[in-house]
C-alpha cells in the first residue's frame, strides 16, 4: 500500500494527521546557515542538506568498529564501493565520558575526517543510556555507582545492569555528555554538515519484564497519569493510532486517573513469553497486541528521559533527533519480550506527546511485513527513516517500497561492513547473504534517481512496490494517469516477484526503475481516448542527465501492450511516453 493508492478519503485523514504532526513536534524554522533539517514537501517530509532534499542512502556499521581508526581503514572503501552515501555509526558515552567530566572526542574527529576524505555523510548514533535495551555502554563511572545512577529492577527484585529512566540525574549526566558531543560537532562540522542526523540512545525499553518496579516507579505507577499525556487522548483523540485510542476506550475513556483507572490494570498473567505457547498459536499471537499499561507508562518514562538528553543536545546544535525501535518479532508479542516502552507503533503517539524535541521514531525493520510496518511508521506525519534493517535477499524491494511508497527520507542495513568469506557465505542461507551482491546495483541505480525521486516525494506522482504472488498487482493514480502495475508475464512465465518505482514526469511521460513488474496505462484525466505506449528507452542518468541506450519494443513492451521492466538480471530505468487515441 503506498499513499497514492489510497482511497481520497484516508489520504485526507492521513493529511490532516500530518497538519496534526507538525503541531505537536517542534517548531520547524528552516535553519539559514544550511544546517540539516527536515521539510515539509505535499504530504512527504524531507531531509534537507544544504539547502537541497537528500536521500540516505545508508548502512549501519557494526557496534563495536567505529571504535578503532585502524579497524575501519580497509572498510571506508568497501562501504564507497557499496554505492552508499551516509554511514551509520555508533558513538558511545563509555569512550566520549572515560572519565566523569573529561570529554574525549578524537574517534569521533577521525570518524568525521575519514568518511569526508570518501566524500560520505554520517548519522551519529549516541550508545549512551541504553543499548537495545541494556546500560552496556554507559561509563565504567556510571555503571558503579548505583546509588547516584540507580538500576531498574524487575518484579521479582532482581537489578540487572539496566539504568531505569526514571532518575533524571542519570538523564542529566547523559544529557552533559550529549551536549558536549553536539558542542564539538558544531564547532567542527557545522561548516561541512558531514554529520546529518543523531539517533539518541538505541533500542531502549524494559526487556525481561513489562515495566520498571523500582520505589520511584511504584511511586510514579500509583500516582496520576501526567496531564501533558492525558491532553493527548483529549485534544487529539481522533489522530490517535487506533491501537491505543481503542485501549483507552476500552477502559472507558477516561481523561483523568492513575495509570491502572486510566489504561487498565494489565494483569501480571498476561505476562507470557510467547515462545512458550505451541507452535500454532505462536505464530498467530504475535501479531496480536498484547501491552498492557505496562508498556505506555514505561513509553511515557522513556520518552521523557531521551527528550531530556536531545533538548540538551539540540540547545547545542540542533540537528534532526530521532529514537529507534525494536519492534515486535514473530515469538515475542508481549511487552517484555521486546523491549517495553521504545517506540513501537502502539505508543508512537506516547512518544511523540512525550519527546517533542525528536523529529522522528525509526523502525529497526526486520521483519517480513515491510510495507505493513512503513505504514505504520508513516502515521501521524512520521517522517519514514530506517535505521536498521536486514541486507537479505529482499534489501532491493524494501528500499524501492520505503523511497518509492513511504516517502522514506533514508534507508540502512545493518552490519553493512560484514563480509562473508566464500566458505562462510556457502554455509548461510542467500536470505542472509543475497543481499550483499544486491544492495550496491538498487542503491547505484537509487542514487542516479535521487534528485527525480525527490522532486516527486510528496506530490502523488510517485509510487513505490513490491509485488509477489500475495500482491501480483495493484491499481494507482499518478499525476492524472490511472495504472495497473503487476508481475511481469511474458513468454508464458510469470514473474514470482517484481519490484520498482513509477514516477510521472509530465502528463504523458513516465520514469520507472526496477525489475520483474509491468505497468498498463488505463486512463488519463486529461482525455476520453485510450491510451498507447508512445516510446520506452531504457538508460542512465549521468550527472544528472539522461542519457539514452536501447529503444525497447517488440517483445520487450510485449508487442506494445505493455511497459514492461524484465524478470531476468536486475534493476534498470527505462523512459517512457504514451500518447492519446479513440
Ligand atoms: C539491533 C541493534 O540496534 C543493533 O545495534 C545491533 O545490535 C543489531 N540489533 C544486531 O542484530
Amino acid at each position: 500500500m503506498t499513499a497514492s493508492m489510497m482511497h481520497p478519503r484516508r489520504r485526507l485523514a492521513a493529511l490532516a494527521a500530518v497538519l496534526v504532526f507538525t503541531a505537536l513536534a517542534t517548531a520547524a524554522v528552516p535553519p539559514a546557515d544550511g544546517t540539516p533539517h527536515l521539510r515539509r514537501q505535499g504530504t512527504a517530509m524531507q531531509l534537507v542538506v544544504d539547502g537541497q532534499p537528500f536521500l540516505i542512502l545508508g548502512g549501519e556499521l557494526l557496534n563495536s568498529s567505529p571504535s578503532s581508526r585502524e579497524y575501519m581503514r580497509p572498510v571506508w572503501d568497501r562501504l564507497v564501493a557499496q554505492h552508499l552515501n551516509t554511514v551509520l555509526a555508533g558513538v558511545s558515552w563509555e569512550l566520549t565520558e572515560p572519565e566523569e567530566g573529561k570529554f574525549d572526542f578524537q574517534l569521533v574527529d577521525e570518524l568525521i575526517a575519514d568518511a569526508r576524505a570518501h566524500r560520505l555523510r554520517l548519522v551519529l548514533l549516541w550508545f549512551a543510556s541504553w543499548k537495545n535495551g541494556r546500560s552496556c555502554y554507559a561509563p565504567l563511572w556510571v555503571k558503579r555507582d548505583t546509588a547516584r545512577f540507580p538500576r531498574l529492577q524487575f518484579a521479582n527484585g532482581d537489578r540487572p545492569e539496566l539504568l531505569t529512566p526514571l532518575a533524571l540525574g542519570t538523564a542529566d549526566a547523559d544529557a552533559r555528555a550529549f551536549a558536549a558531543l553536539m558542542k564539538h560537532l558544531r564547532e567542527t562540522d557545522a561548516a561541512a554538515h558531514t554529520v546529518l542526523m543523531v539517533q539518541v540512545e538505541n533500542e531502549v525499553g524494559v526487556l525481561n519484564d513489562s515495566r520498571d518496579h523500582s520505589a520511584p516507579a511504584e511511586a510514579a505507577f500509583a500516582g496520576p497519569v501526567p496531564a501533558e499525556l492525558m491532553d493527548l487522548f483529549v485534544r487529539h483523540k481522533d489522530e490517535i493510532a487506533p491501537e491505543l485510542r481503542q485501549a483507552w476506550e476500552a477502559n472507558g475513556a477516561r481523561t483523568a486517573g492513575t495509570w491502572t483507572e486510566v489504561f487498565g490494570a494489565g494483569k501480571p498473567a498476561d505476562f507470557v513469553l510467547t515462545w512458550d505457547l505451541p507452535e500454532p498459536q505462536r505464530q498467530t499471537e504475535w501479531r496480536k497486541l498484547h501491552w498492557p499499561v505496562d508498556e505506555v507508562f514505561m513509553a511515557w518514562h522513556y520518552a521523557r528521559y531521551v527528550n531530556r538528553v536531545a533538548e540538551a543536545g539540540k540547545r547545542e546544535y540542533p540537528l534532526p533527533m530521532f529514537a529507534n525501535a525494536w519492534l515486535q518479532q514473530p515469538g515475542c508479542a508481549f511487552p517484555g519480550t521486546y523491549p517495553s516502552g521504545g517506540p513501537v507503533p502502539q505508543v508512537n503517539d506516547v512518544w511523540r506527546a512525550a519527546a517533542p524535541a525528536l523529529d522522528l521514531l525509526g523502525p529497526d525493520l526486520y521483519v517480513p511485513e515491510f510495507a505493513e510496518l512503513c505504514e505504520k511508521y508513516t502515521r501521524a506525519g512520521n517522517p519514514l527513516f530506517i535505521p536498521e534493517t536486514s541486507r537479505g535477499e529482499d534489501v532491493g524491494r524494501n528500499l524501492f517500497t520505503a523511497v518509492g511508497g513511504f516517502n522514506a527520507i533514508g534507508f540502512s542495513p545493518f552490519g553493512i561492513d560484514l563480509s562473508f568469506p566464500p566458505a562462510v557465505a556457502a554455509t548461510l542461507p542467500a536470505a542472509i547473504t543475497a543481499g550483499a551482491a544486491i544492495l550496491p546495483e538498487n542503491y547505484e541505480i537509487m542514487a542516479q534517481l535521487a534528485p527525480l525521486v525527490l522532486a516527486h516525494q510528496g506530490t502523488g506522482t510517485i509510487t513505490g512496490f513490491a509485488l509477489d504472488k500475495e500482491h501480483p498487482s495493484f491499481v494507482t493514480t499518478l499525476g492524472g494517469t490511472t495504472v495497473e502495475i503487476s508481475l511481469d508475464d511474458i513468454f508464458g512465465r510469470k514473474a514470482e516477484k517484481g519490484y520498482g518505482l513509477v514516477m510521472a514526469a509530465g502528463p504523458d511521460e513516465f520514469i520507472g526503475a526496477g525489475a520483474g513488474f509491468r505497468v498498463i496505462f488505463k486512463s488519463s484525466a486529461s482525455s476520453t481516448g485510450r491510451l498507447g505506449i508512445g516510446t520506452v528507452d531504457e538508460g542512465r542518468y549521468r550527472d544528472g542527465q539522461w542519457v539514452r541506450g536501447r529503444r525497447l519494443n517488440g517483445d520487450d513492451t510485449d508487442q506494445g501492450r505493455a511497459w514492461r521492466f524484465s524478470q531476468w538480471g536486475g534493476p534498470v530505468i527505462q523512459h517512457c511516453t504514451v500518447y492519446h487515441f479513440e
